[in-house]
């Protein structure tokens, strides 16, 4: 981290979480955040629905609503970015005070609700740094007084389809009320079957078809990840990210502030998002690609997230606690696995521990 980027962070923690974060985004627009010199080793190289990752970290969705930042945090090292929620409107989202920080446990608990700027505003941003290349993920939702959810997403992929690098269906928000009930198998199959035509259709005017992921919460039995992994399976559609924020407390219970209404992200999320990725590396069998997210806060429970079963990574609140450095630290980590196991890939390591950790019960 250079001196600016710590003394940046110091300022940033003393305000209040939703204005620390609208300035940090300010200052990446004005250049505050170095580009990274350092070269990824071609074993964290990584091939996943057709597209080549020069490193398996990304940012997650949230971070960069408006698609506002995308090149800086590539280029700060990142192997993709993830921008959105967008919804069809824009929308300003809940009332504030609406994200909190639980420091003691380098957690976040956010009940934002899709504030973002719309299709429109960040199509016409993402159309503006097209030619830039990188891998821009675009994550579509729903408006909240929307009265046909799936219409929004299948707006979504035709609006994006000529500029996203592959799309994520979050279905997994806890803050947009009925959002997660598309979870369900019935809405589930409706759901994928929409918005798969809707991409194979853009796919004659684009002429490829630009992936899709679907994201889904950790707080779900055994047998709904059996019959989201049998959905998806039959879908179409090349991937799922585990997971979203939790509305489970168990982990936080004693803190002041655990009561407030939301998702938790951060470390306390990263025992269940692992172990329901874990849960779902085997449901859906080996060759399945899977985005792992929820917790990651060093090197060490990175290479854990590829070894329970993700072909790739994202984080987010992780960054808020140990900065931009958490980038290279997980790099490192990834690239020493991968020697002290004997060469090969980063992909080699996908998944061995899946079995070991769902019989144990425990990442
Ligand atoms: C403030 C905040 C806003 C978020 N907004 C979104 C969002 O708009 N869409 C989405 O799919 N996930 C959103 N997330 C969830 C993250 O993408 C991620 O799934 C979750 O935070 C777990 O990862 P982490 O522990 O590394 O933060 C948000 C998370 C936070 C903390």
């Amino acid at each position: 981290m250079t001196f600016i980027e710590q003394l940046a962070r110091f300022g940033l923690m003393k305000l209040d979480a939703e204005r620390a974060h609208l300035a940090g985004i300010k200052g990446i627009k004005r250049g505050a955040l170095k580009p990274s010199r350092r070269v990824d080793k071609p074993t964290l190289r990584t091939k996943v629905a057709g597209l080549t990752f020069p490193n398996p970290l990304g940012i997650a969705a949230g971070f960069d609503k408006n698609g506002e930042v995308p090149d800086a945090l590539i280029r700060r090292g990142m192997g993709f970015a993830e921008i959105g929620t967008v919804t069809p409107r824009p929308q300003t989202g809940n009332e504030k005070p609406r994200v909190f920080r639980l420091k003691e446990e380098q957690a976040v608990i956010n009940r934002l609700g899709f504030n973002n700027e719309g299709h429109e505003a960040v199509h016409k941003r993402l159309n503006a740094r097209r030619l830039k290349g990188g891998i821009v993920g675009v994550n579509i939702g729903a408006n909240k007084d929307s009265d046909d959810f799936v219409a929004d997403y299948v707006a979504g992929i035709q609006r994006f389809a000529d500029i996203a690098t592959y799309f994520t269906a979050n279905i997994s928000s806890p803050n947009t009320p009925g959002l997660r009930d598309l979870q369900a198998t019935e809405a589930l199959r409706v759901l994928l079957g929409a918005i798969r035509e809707t991409r194979d259709k853009s796919a004659l005017m684009v002429g490829y078809k630009v992936p899709i992921f679907l994201k889904i919460a950790p707080d779900i039995t055994d047998k709904t990840i059996e019959t989201i992994a049998g959905e998806v399976l039959d879908s179409g559609i090349e991937g799922l990210i585990v997971s979203n924020t939790t509305i489970e407390r168990a982990a936080i219970k004693s803190h002041p502030l655990a009561q407030e209404v939301g998702g938790l992200s951060g470390k306390p999320l990263f025992e269940t998002s692992t172990l329901v990725l874990a849960k779902m590396r085997l449901a859906v069998g080996p060759h399945f690609p899977i985005i792992g997210v929820g917790g990651i806060h060093d090197g060490p429970s990175a290479l854990k997230k590829i070894r329970a079963g993700a072909n790739l990574l994202q984080v987010y609140t992780g960054l808020i606690y140990s900065g931009f450095d958490l980038i290279d630290n997980v790099k490192k980590e990834l690239e020493d696995a991968v020697e002290a196991s004997g060469g090969g890939s980063v992909e080699d390591l996908v998944g061995l521990d899946a079995a070991k950790i769902v019989k144990s019960g425990k990442p």
